[in-house]
């Protein structure tokens, strides 16, 4: 339960401060769970009430934020703003007036707010913050972390720099890269998460294991390569990446592939982690939120690279990301990003006003300045003959979204389930081949936005994608 306060301000003489103006002052309209529900456009129209999810860590700013705010939905309406209780010290007797006033001094505001206008009236009201606006993110388009070397520091810290967020993804990564990774970030001063894959593994037996690799033997044989001729399992040192964060904490870890235990939870929550859980179904997200985790990603089946799907012995279903979105926010209380072929402005404004806090993007960063994907994935995506991505299993046993290409038509039919192991044993093979620029036997993650991947540093294509 949490105390709001309800400011209405009705006789404003600012023409100046429209939605576009709340966000550069860093400030988020955005209505989340249930209000998205009771006002479903809300977002784009101010035509109601709103409540607001904004934050920053110093209580001046949060005031100067909160009058913005309320000026702003009141010149677009003659309704009221319901801010939380710890927001700018909010109470029955605030002085507003004087919050205003300092406001307008520093250059926060640019009209002035008469103070008789403004009055407060309490409630309580179950509902959530968004821990992203809590870490000072004022873009609603976040990057999206992507294992196997295109997420860079590089990228992570452009992210920050534009208003947004990147995570670095420990993935594939030793702990003691991931420490470093953290190391550089930490050094420019920017709000980062790190995501972590949390084991889920897809069991194979040896015999399965070993049919499938005589058949991918064929195409490594071209490059002198001998692939491993057992089934590899290894958790990707969860423990120790964990470990890690716990003790030297960060803004964020998210987690995918599987959902952690409550220990690993509480214990990063403990040392003042936001904890993120990428889901790809109700079910999931009801999981997530009942484990006690603080954000969602949710992710729909066209994004690109490997499904988050705690059931990785089958496809994700192909529900359309803002039904998804619309789907969980009826069922789950928590503030969620939505992730998965997104790739334009409208795109994105679709999934916020379906409910989403925030986007995340990751195809159309890997062909960015930043990115650290592999020059044959890059010119692939730009590749005009390339026009169709699939879910596939053939690369790594556990469903991925890639760009269509030979390995994927020659070996699919014959794929069998079975993560890390399958990852594994394609691992030596797809490297080889990147390096060669023999595009048809990597894996060209991508989802179905990839006609936007563009050419540009991190930070243009986030501020563009945040209209
Ligand atoms: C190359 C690549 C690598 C990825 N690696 C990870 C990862 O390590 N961890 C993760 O949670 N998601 C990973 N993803 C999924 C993204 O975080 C995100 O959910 C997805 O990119 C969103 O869909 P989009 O690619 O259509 O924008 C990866 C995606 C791509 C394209």
């Amino acid at each position: 339960m949490m105390s709001f306060f309800r400011c209405v301000a009705d006789d404003f003489d600012d023409q100046h401060l429209g939605s576009r103006s709340v966000t550069s002052c860093g400030i988020q309209v955005l209505p989340s769970g249930s209000w998205t529900n009771r006002y479903p456009s809300a977002t784009t129209t101010f035509a109601s009430e709103h409540q607001l999810n904004a934050s920053t860590s110093e209580g001046a700013p949060r005031r100067l934020l909160h009058v913005c705010a309320v000026r702003a939905v009141a010149q677009k309406s003659r309704f009221g703003l319901w801010v939380p209780e710890w927001f700018s010290g909010c109470s029955e007797n605030a002085d507003l007036g004087e919050v205003h006033s300092r406001a307008f001094r520093m250059g926060a505001c640019t009209g002035r707010v008469p103070r008789s206008t403004i009055r407060t009236e309490k409630r309580e009201e179950h509902t959530m913050t968004t821990p992203l606006t809590d870490l000072g993110v004022r873009l609603p388009v976040i990057a999206a972390p992507m294992a196997g070397g295109a997420t860079t520091t590089a990228m992570v810290i452009a992210a920050a720099g534009a208003g947004s967020l990147g995570l670095l993804a420990a993935g594939y990564k030793t702990p003691d890269a991931l420490e470093a990774e953290i190391a550089t970030v930490r050094a420019a001063s920017v709000p980062f998460g790190v995501n972590v894959f949390a084991p889920n593994p897809v069991p194979i037996d040896a015999d399965t294991y070993r049919r499938y690799a005589e058949l991918v033997q064929a195409e490594a044989d071209r490059y002198g390569l001998t692939l491993p001729a057992n089934p590899i399992d290894d958790d990707d040192a969860f423990d120790a990446k964990v470990e890690l964060l716990r003790a030297d904490p960060v803004p964020v870890v998210s987690f995918t592939f599987g959902l952690p235990g409550t220990d690993v939870i509480r214990a990063l929550q403990k040392v003042g982690t936001t904890v993120v859980q990428t889901v790809t179904s109700v079910p999931e997200a009801e999981a997530a939120a009942a484990a006690g985790i603080d954000m969602l990603a949710v992710q729909a089946a066209v994004a690109g690279g490997h499904s988050g799907t705690f059931s990785p012995d089958r496809m994700p279903a192909p529900v359309p990301l803002p039904d998804l979105v619309s789907q969980v926010v009826r069922k789950v209380r928590l503030p969620l990003i939505a992730a998965g072929g997104l790739g334009t402005v409208e795109d994105v404004r679709t999934v916020l006003n379906a409910g989403a806090a925030a986007a995340a993007v990751g195809t159309v960063l890997l062909r960015a300045e930043e990115s650290g994907a592999s020059a044959t994935h890059k010119a692939a995506l730009a590749d005009p003959s390339r026009t169709e991505t699939v879910l596939t299993r053939a690369f790594t046993g556990r469903p991925a979204r890639g760009l269509r290409n030979r390995f994927i038509d020659r070996f699919e039919g014959s794929a069998p389930l079975g993560y890390p192991a399958i990852h594994h044993l394609t691992s030596p093979l797809r490297k080889a081949a990147a390096a060669a620029g023999e595009a048809d036997l990597v894996h060209l993650w991508a989802g179905t936005g990839h006609r936007h991947a563009a050419e540009k540093p991190t930070a243009t294509i986030l501020a563009g994608l945040a209209g």
